[in-house]
């Protein structure tokens, strides 16, 4: 799959079968989010990677819109070093190209995905950090929900020409 059939194919998947997921593709998943853009290259992302149904349920609990954690095969909680970065106020863009990553290349590998998001809630911020116990000024982004896909969507279009301005509004 090349690189814009991804972009027009990928859905929220939100249903999954019950096959696993192995610590290979997690590790290619997480590798596929390191390769994202980031403000000065400051990289200032870490993975939490998860396939304990336990910490995933635990999540879901608290989380008001994550309730295909019960049944997916693992979760990447992307979080943010915000501890001396030299262009700090951009990890939220940064961590954001890191998940788009990893939810297009979850897609090409046959899987599903769907992103879950947590900051700038500060309730879900607290609940996470704890969960998975975070360092201070370390901040979860987002948590990613995986599994192979027992759904299939079209793809969307959203394409409106009158959102593009040339040359000025
Ligand atoms: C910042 C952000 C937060 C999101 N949070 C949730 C969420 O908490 N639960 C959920 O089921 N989907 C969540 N989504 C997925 C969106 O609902 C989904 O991307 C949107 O409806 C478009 O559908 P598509 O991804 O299938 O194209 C989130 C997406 C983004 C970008």
């Amino acid at each position: 799959m090349d690189v814009l059939e991804a972009l027009n194919t990928r859905r929220s998947i939100r249903s999954y079968t019950d096959k696993e997921i192995s610590e290979a593709v997690l590790y290619d998943l997480c590798k596929a989010g390191m390769t994202a853009p980031s403000a000065g290259n400051q990289q200032p992302w870490h993975f939490i990677v998860t396939r304990n149904k336990e910490i995933m349920q635990r999540f879901a609990d608290f989380h008001p819109y994550a309730k295909m954690l019960m049944q997916a095969a693992a979760a990447i909680i992307v979080c943010g070093d915000d501890r001396n970065l030299r262009y700090g106020d951009y990890w939220v863009q940064d961590c954001s190209a890191a998940t788009q990553n990893i939810l297009l290349a979850a897609h090409a590998m046959g899987l599903g995905a769907v992103w879950l998001g947590v900051f700038p809630r500060p309730e879900r911020v607290d609940k996470t950090a704890a969960l998975f116990g975070l360092p201070e000024g370390v901040l979860p982004l987002c948590c990613v929900s995986l599994g192979y896909p027992a759904e299939q969507k079209d793809p969307s279009d959203r394409y409106y020409p009158d959102r593009i301005h040339m040359d000025r509004w």
